[in-house]
């Protein structure tokens, strides 16, 4: 049975499901077939991450109907016009895919013509060929822009968020809007040595589990949805396995400490960083 949370449109997604950035395109449809045996029902990639095929590939030979799977891809930056160029971007992704709808469509970077991108947005949204939109790497005085100058407000907000930089203020201000936060890179992809960290494994033990599960476990317990990402069938596994604990109110405190407040990735206000993004454009 998987945990959902219901988005501001209505829409239920699940809590815990499987990311496929940095996994080689060839060993993808591999990786999302163990998945989604495993249990996996939310797939999370991009346009940018080059493996849509064969996700769609692993979706369509698992036979699972489609009602039953939510799948998440995104919208690279475009070049102007965005509104058309998002559409197509959609499109693409969508025939990559092998899909007639998202679940979610998430803007990957808040750079460019984010207007334009969105009211695409927007309109494959009211078009149903988009079930939710959302934003990723929005940080709060961009999300709250977009926010106040547009119709629909994004179902969801894709950010950095594990041990290390753990946005419970951002949180709080998102769900004031209705925006429910997801995570990436939950494990930090084991920077600054995660799953070996002391404070992370002795909770762990308390348990019985792994650094791994208590750190999923964390993130879902605060009501964020995480998407870790393996390609080993029995970390899939062990991914999934942790809705049968629960973290104290003292464990939770003590997993706080572990806060630094900044990005171990990109920082999205980093002047460098913006150009950097803004030369990397792909083929709408
Ligand atoms: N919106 C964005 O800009 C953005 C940016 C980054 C990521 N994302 C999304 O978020 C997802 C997750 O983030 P991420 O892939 O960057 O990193 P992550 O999930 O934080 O970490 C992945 C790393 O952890 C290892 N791992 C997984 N389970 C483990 C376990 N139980 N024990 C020990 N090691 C384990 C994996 O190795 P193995 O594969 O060898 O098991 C891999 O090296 C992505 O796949 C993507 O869908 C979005």
């Amino acid at each position: 049975m998987q945990k959902t949370v219901t988005l501001n449109n209505g829409v239920e997604m699940p809590l815990l499901g499987f990311g496929v950035y940095q996994i080689p395109a060839e060993d993808t449809e591999r990786a999302v077939s163990e998945a989604l045996a495993a249990g996996y029902r939310l797939l999370d990639t991009a346009a940018a991450y080059g493996n849509e095929e064969a996700v769609g590939h692993a979706i369509k030979s698992s036979g699972i109907p489609r009602e039953d799977l939510f799948v998440t891809t995104k919208l690279w930056v475009q070049d102007a016009p965005a509104e058309d160029n998002t559409r197509r971007a959609f499109e693409t992704s969508l025939t990559k895919l092998g899909l007639d709808h998202l679940d979610l469509y998430l803007m990957h970077q808040p750079f460019g013509d984010v207007y334009g991108q969105w009211r695409a947005m927007e309109a494959l949204h009211r078009d149903g060929v988009a079930k939710a939109i959302g934003v990723a790497n929005f940080y709060p005085d961009r999300l709250v822009d977009l926010i106040v100058n547009n119709e629909i407000v994004p179902a969801v907000n894709q950010i950095e968020t594990h041990p290390f930089f753990q946005r419970a203020g951002y949180q709080d201000l998102m769900r004031e809007h209705g925006v429910q936060i997801q995570s990436w890179g939950g494990f930090a992809e084991g920077k600054n040595d995660l799953f070996t960290n002391p404070l992370l494994a002795g909770i762990g033990e308390e348990h019985g589990k792994s650094v791994a599960q208590v750190v999923l476990r964390w993130l879902t317990q605060r009501g964020v949805i995480a998407i870790p990402k393996s390609v080993r069938a029995e970390r899939m596994a062990e991914n999934l396995d942790v809705f049968d604990f629960e973290l104290t109110d003292e464990q939770m405190a003590r997993i706080a400490t572990l806060d630094t407040g900044s990005s171990l990735f990109f920082d999205h206000q980093d002047p460098a960083i913006v150009t950097w993004l803004a030369g990397r454009r792909l083929d709408a």
